[in-house]
Formats: structure tokens, sequence, C-alpha cells
């Protein structure tokens, strides 16, 4: 049997997706019009022989409630969310939570970091990781030297796969080969955190032994003995000690810190359901009137009307209204949202219950790295009639009657 694990994380962390999460934890933002972390899921249900799925994270339980009952059913898989007391980082939060997940006794583990939008080959990895024969096998991808800091980056060996040297976002380059945040793990995993753990501890001991004036010193702030990285704390100490092991994709993979990155990955995952799930996308049955132009996903709840044009990249979510002559392109609309006649929304994303009038204009130059490269409207913003924002943020509440640019709209 195998198991698989999502770290979602807590809403200390969501900070650089504000205002989107405000009220939605950013585990549950859509993209594709469907949650973040559904996308994961659907990935491992593809896995053969898989008893489980667990969310871990220190979010509220009730965030999680009703998504993980209503997509249980759907799946026909139990997925439950666990929640930690306080952060351990990504293994301590794997290990806080060792003996549920070993309930089934499972011979793997697999661990998937939420904010990741790939086509999550977990099948193929589990096969190479079988033959590696290690404790662990991480998926890692090539991406420019430029962008490659941001992440983990990795030497491997050519023939073998083994990894042999891993440095954590590294001030001078190292590798433009990176951690992609998706393993999968023996229970040997288990072990190699608990060894963390008691190395902490003794370290800890020790600085406690040793004089009094040792507790001002930087490493008496040590981390709590509970708290372990995958990346920094298991990762670099086990590489080049035949433990683990890569498997690289050449399939899409982007990691989605910012608004800008969500409304990018929301498109990847459009296009990725033309092959996984073809019936989700717009246009296809003749059902949908409106013009449909690329991938679109429209709520069955949305009110779209014909003579709109929907596309390419776009997501609208439950009871949207658009109304006649509107054009939209690259943008996610969340629910309850009223788009009037003739409004133009381009490179945009529009928050729950907000309103934009007719004639009306939301834009941006969609570069999804640029603080402002999309415009964003958070909650029950209003647009009024013949008003053009571009390049901007609103925070929620507001109420726009002239137009604006480039700007934080507090
Ligand atoms: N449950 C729980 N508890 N989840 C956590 C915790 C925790 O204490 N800390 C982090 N996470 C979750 C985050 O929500 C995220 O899904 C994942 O664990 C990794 O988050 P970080 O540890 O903040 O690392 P990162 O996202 O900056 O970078 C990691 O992922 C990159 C790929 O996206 C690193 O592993 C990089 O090397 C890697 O390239």
């Amino acid at each position: 049997k195998v198991v698989a694990v999502i770290m979602v994380g807590g809403p200390t962390k969501g900070t650089r997706f504000r205002p989107l999460s405000f009220n939605t934890p950013k585990p549950l933002f859509p993209l594709a019009g469907q949650p973040m972390v559904h996308h994961p899921i659907s990935a491992c249900k593809r896995i053969p022989n898989l008893a489980q799925i667990f969310l871990i994270g220190f979010y509220e339980e009730r965030e999680f409630t009703l998504y993980v009952s209503s997509i249980s059913n759907e799946l026909k898989i139990p997925v439950r969310y666990l929640k930690e007391d306080k952060p351990h980082g990504s293994a301590g939060g794997l290990y806080y939570f060792r003996n549920i997940i070993m309930e089934d006794n499972p011979s793997h583990i697999f661990l998937l970091n939420c904010d990741v939008c790939c086509s999550f080959p977990l099948t193929d990895m589990l096969e190479a990781h079988k033959r590696y024969s290690g404790m662990g096998t991480v998926l890692v991808i090539k991406v420019s030297a430029e962008s490659a800091s941001q992440f983990g980056e990795l030497v491997a060996d050519p023939i073998t796969k083994e990894l042999l040297h891993y440095t954590e976002k590294p001030e001078t380059f190292v590798s433009d080969l990176i951690n992609c945040g998706v393993y999968v793990f023996t229970p040997d995993i288990f072990t190699a955190i608990q060894e963390v753990s008691t190395h902490r501890e003794d370290q800890a001991n020790l600085r406690h032994l040793t004089s009094f004036e040792t507790l001002q010193s930087p490493t008496s702030r040590a981390l709590p003995q509970d708290f372990v990285r995958l990346d920094q704390d298991i990762l670099s100490p086990f590489a080049g000690k035949k433990q683990l092991y890569t498997y690289e994709t050449m399939d899409f993979w982007e990691q989605i810190k910012t608004p800008g990155m969500s409304l990018k990955c929301s498109g990847l995952y459009l296009a990725q359901f033309r092959y996984t799930s073809p019936d989700l996308l717009a246009g296809g049955d003749g059902t949908k009137s409106a013009s449909i132009v690329g991938d679109v996903y429209v709520h069955p709840s949305a009110k779209v009307h014909p003579t709109a044009k929907i596309g390419a990249n776009v997501s609208i979510s439950a009871n949207v209204r658009v109304g006649a002559g509107v054009r939209l392109i690259g943008c996610i609309i969340l629910d309850d949202v009223e788009v009037q006649e003739n409004a133009v929304v381009i490179n945009s994303i529009v928050g729950w219950k907000s309103s934009i009038g007719k004639w009306s204009r939301v834009q941006a130059d969609g570069d999804y790295n640029a603080k402002l490269g999309i415009t964003i409207l958070g909650e029950a913003v209003i647009v009024e009639d013949e008003v053009v924002v571009i390049n901007s943020i609103v925070l929620p509440n507001k109420t726009l009657n002239v137009s604006v640019q480039d700007e934080i709209i507090l």
C-alpha cells in the first residue's frame, strides 16, 4: 500500500498571497476552477494501491472540513486533514503524525508541497524509486540559472541519479537542477527525522550544561527540537550517502507563491485538463453558448451571456454573472462576481462578490512575476461604470469611481 501526504502550511505562510488569502486559505484558492490542493490530490488518486491522502497544516480544522469530506466522497478515497498545534517544518509535520500515517502499514509515502503546479508524474516516480532502492526520491527539474536561486539547488549523478549535493536557496550558483517539492519515501524517513531531532536535543542539552553566558549567544536561539525542515535538515545531510535519488520531469513545473503565479498556473492546469478532464473545459459540448477561445472553465452555476467572448485562460467560479458583450482574457473570476455589459477584464483576478460596471476595463500587462503585473481586485470591490483599472491591486471593500494605473489602493 501507498499513502500520500500534502503539506498545506498555515495562515502565516500566505502573506505574499494577499489580498487573496484574507478569507480563503491559499491551498483552497481556485486554479482552473478547482482548489489549488485539488490538483495534487487528483494526481495522487492515479497512484495504484493508494490507501489514504493526508493534508497536514496548521490552519483551523473548520477551514478544511467541507472540502475534505466532499473530495473523499468524489474520489472514493479517504482524505483527512491533520492539524498541527504549531508549525513543525516540512519534515517535522510529517513526523508529528507518523502513527496515523503508518496506520495502513504503507510501503511508500508520497510527500507533496501544496504550492507547486506540475503534472505530478507520481507513478513513474514510484517505479524509478523502486529501481534506485534508496530511502527517498526527489522530483527535480532544470530551470534557468537566473531563477534557480529561489529553490533548492542540487547535483545528481548523471548515471545513477543519486542526489550527490543539496543546497537550499544558495546565494551563489550551484546548479540549475532544482527541487520540485515532490518526494516519495520508504518509512525509513521517520528514522532519519528522528535522528535529526535527537541530535538537536543533544546539542540543546550541551548548551544548557555549558555556561550561563552561552544562553545569550546566537546558537542558543537554535530551532526547537521538533522543528525539522525537509530540505536543509534532511536532504542536505543525507545527500551523497546512497540514500536519496532524483527523478527529472520534462513536463511543466512552477511554484505558486504569488497571485501572479496563480493566474499562470491556472492556465497550465486548464491546458492539462485537455488530457486529464476534458469534460471540465467549456465549449466542447456546445452547451455554453458564449463564444469560447482556448482553455476555459465555467462553473455550472455561472450565467454567461451568449454575446460574451471568453478565453483563453479564463476560469469562472460559482454564481458569476457575465453580461452582454463582455470580453474576458487571462483571468480568474471568483464566486458571486458580476461583470456588467461590455466590460473588459484582461490579466486580472477579480475577488469574491466584486462588481465591474458597464464599459469598464480591468486589465494588466500580464507579467506574472512583476508586483503589479496583473490586476487584483480583493473581495467585494466595486468598479463603477466606465472606470479603467490598469496594473493595480485593490484591497477588499473599495469602490472605484475614478480610473487608476500602477497603484495599490489600500
Ligand atoms: N504542515 C506544515 N507545517 N507545512 C509546512 C510547514 C509546517 O511547519 N512549513 C512549510 N510547510 C509547507 C508549505 O506550505 C509548502 O507547501 C511546503 O511545506 C514547503 O514550504 P517551505 O518549507 O516554506 O519551502 P519553500 O516552498 O520556500 O521551498 C521548498 O519548496 C521548493 C519547491 O516549491 C523547498 O523544498 C525548495 O527546495 C523547493 O525548491
